[in-house]
C-alpha cells in the first residue's frame, strides 16, 4: 500500500534506481508454482457471479488461468497490447513518489516473492497471488486502466499537497476494496477482496458490512482497518462513472475542505449516505 510506514529509504542492493528487480522466475521451485496454484484453485472457483466483468474477463484474456506463478514478462505483453500497462517486479513495498511514477507510467509494481504454503489466508506484505491475481486482471479493462493511471497522477500532486492521506482511501475504497452496481446485483473488483477466500463472501454476502453508494469526498474522509475485514464497503456505479467523477474533479478544494473536517470512523453511516444495504456490524459488535 502507498501509506504503508515500513519502507526503505534507498533501492536495496540489486535494484535498479527506479527500485524494480528481475522477477527471477526461473528461481521460483516447484512448491512455490503449487502454492499459486492452490491459491487460484480456490479462489478461481468462488468468483464467478462474484468477481466483475471486468475482472473475470481480464482474467480470461491474459491467461492468468495457465498453472503457475505468471512470467512478468509474458503478462506484459499481453497487457501493454490491451491498455499500454504492464508489471514490474519490486522488492517489497516501495516509497509513495516511486509508486505513483510507476503507477502513472502504467507500470504495475509488484511482489516477486510468494507466500508460504502454511500462511494462504493471512501475510502482511503484498506477494504476487495479492498483486497479480487480485489486481492485474482489473488493467486489461480499458477504462479501469485509464482510471489507475490517473490515480498515478493524483498520488504525484497529492504529495505536493500534503494530501495523501485523503486519496489513499480513495484507493483503499476502490482499487483495494471496491464493489461495483452490475445488471445481475453488486460485484467484487477490489484486489483485496477478490484474493480473499474469506473476504470474496463477506464482502457481497455478510450482513455485517455497510454498503453504501461512492461518494468522493465521503470516502476520503473515511478511515479503513488493515487488521480485519472492512465495516463499510463503497460502490461504484461503473468505472466509467468513477474514471469519469475522479478526473472531471479538481481534488485540491477537495482537500481543502477535508483538511477541516473530522474523519468518519469505520461502521459508521451518516447524513447524506446513499446506503445500499444497512450492516449489522455484527463482526464487530460480537
Ligand atoms: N482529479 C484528481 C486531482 O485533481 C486526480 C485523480 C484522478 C485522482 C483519478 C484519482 C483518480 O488531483
Ligand atoms: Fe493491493
Amino acid at each position: 500500500m502507498a501509506d504503508d510506514t515500513h519502507v526503505l529509504d534507498a533501492p536495496p542492493p540489486g535494484a535498479a534506481a527506479d527500485w524494480t528487480i528481475d522477477q527471477h522466475w526461473d528461481a521460483y521451485t516447484q512448491e512455490e508454482h503449487a502454492t499459486w496454484d492452490t491459491l487460484f484453485a480456490r479462489q478461481a472457483q468462488l468468483l464467478p457471479g462474484r468477481a466483475s466483468e471486468a475482472w473475470l474477463k481480464g482474467l480470461d484474456v491474459l491467461k492468468l488461468d495457465r498453472p503457475g506463478i505468471p512470467d512478468f514478462r509474458v503478462l506484459s505483453d499481453r497487457l501493454m497490447a490491451l491498455t499500454g500497462w504492464q508489471v514490474v517486479a519490486v522488492p517489497g513495498l516501495v516509497p509513495d513518489d516511486v509508486f505513483f511514477d510507476h503507477m502513472a507510467n502504467r507500470r504495475f509494481v509488484a511482489g516477486n516473492f510468494i507466500r508460504r504454503p502454511d500462511q494462504l489466508d493471512y501475510l502482511q506484505e503484498p506477494d504476487v497471488f495479492h498483486d497479480v491475481f487480485g489486481h492485474v486482471p482489473m488493467l486489461a479493462d480499458p477504462v479501469f486502466a485509464d482510471y489507475l493511471a490517473a490515480y498515478g497522477r493524483g498520488g504525484q500532486r497529492a504529495l505536493g499537497l500534503d494530501a495523501l492521506r485523503y486519496l489513499s482511501r480513495l484507493y483503499w475504497y476502490t482499487v483495494e476494496f471496491g464493489l461495483v452496481r452490475e445488471a445481475g446485483g453488486l460485484r467484487i473488483f477490489g484486489a483485496g477482496i477478490v484474493s480473499s477466500f474469506t473476504e470474496s463472501r463477506f464482502a457481497l454476502e455478510d450482513d455485517s458490512p455497510d454498503r453504501i453508494l461512492l461518494d468522493l469526498e465521503r470516502v476520503m474522509r473515511t478511515e479503513y482497518r488493515i487488521d480485519d475485514f472492512q465495516q463499510t464497503y463503497f460502490v461504484v456505479p461503473s468505472f466509467d462513472e468513477l474514471l469519469r467523477l475522479t478526473v472531471e474533479t479538481d481534488f485540491a478544494p477537495l482537500y481543502e475542505r477535508l483538511k477541516q473536517q473530522p474523519d468518519i470512523p469505520v461502521g459508521t453511516v451518516v447524513h447524506g449516505d446513499t446506503v445500499l444495504t444497512r450492516g449489522t456490524q455484527a463482526r464487530v459488535r460480537g
